[in-house]
């Protein structure tokens, strides 16, 4: 009887670890996808900000003021002129064309100039020096932050 009980004793002991070991690769398996989840949640987290940092990117730009020219300007990243007729005064514009959409790609002579069909905008107000286009060059709006030009968008 007593044998009997022994055995039952020790089958119930292997049976408790049995389950403690499970319970353990459990807990690991647990832990372990959490550990994974919180990697998961901050790539996912990661993951949105790049969009929105590509997206900052893309909506707007900044320069710094001594990198634009007086009597001229910059293009930049093919979307925005920043122009600086006179010393201190800054204008900006949208550098797609309204001819037919070409980006502008230079400033000569106090002049926007499309590479596309050769229509010249002014640096002041950019408006049509010489066509084809026939519109001027939307103003875009910006704000002057310390020594830099900043474009929202
Ligand atoms: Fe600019 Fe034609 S698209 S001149």
């Amino acid at each position: 009887m007593t044998d009997h009980l022994e055995t039952k004793s020790t089958q119930t002991n292997a049976t408790r670890r049995t389950v403690l070991r499970t319970a353990g690769l459990v807990a690991l398996a647990g832990g372990g996808a959490a550990a994974f989840a919180g990697c998961s949640s901050d790539g996912d987290a990661a993951t949105p900000a790049a969009p929105s940092n590509s997206a900052q990117a893309a909506a707007g730009a900044t320069v710094t003021k001594t990198d634009v020219p007086e009597g001229g300007g910059v293009v930049l990243q093919e979307k925005y002129v920043v122009t600086q007729p006179k010393a201190g005064e800054f204008k900006a514009f949208t550098a797609t064309c309204t001819h037919q959409g070409c980006a502008v790609n230079k400033i000569e002579a106090e002049q926007i100039v499309c590479p596309c069909h050769g229509s010249k905008f002014s640096i002041t107000d950019g408006s049509v020096v010489g066509g084809p286009a026939q519109k001027p060059l939307p103003t875009v709006n910006f704000t002057e932050s310390g020594d830099n030009i900043v474009i929202s968008g």
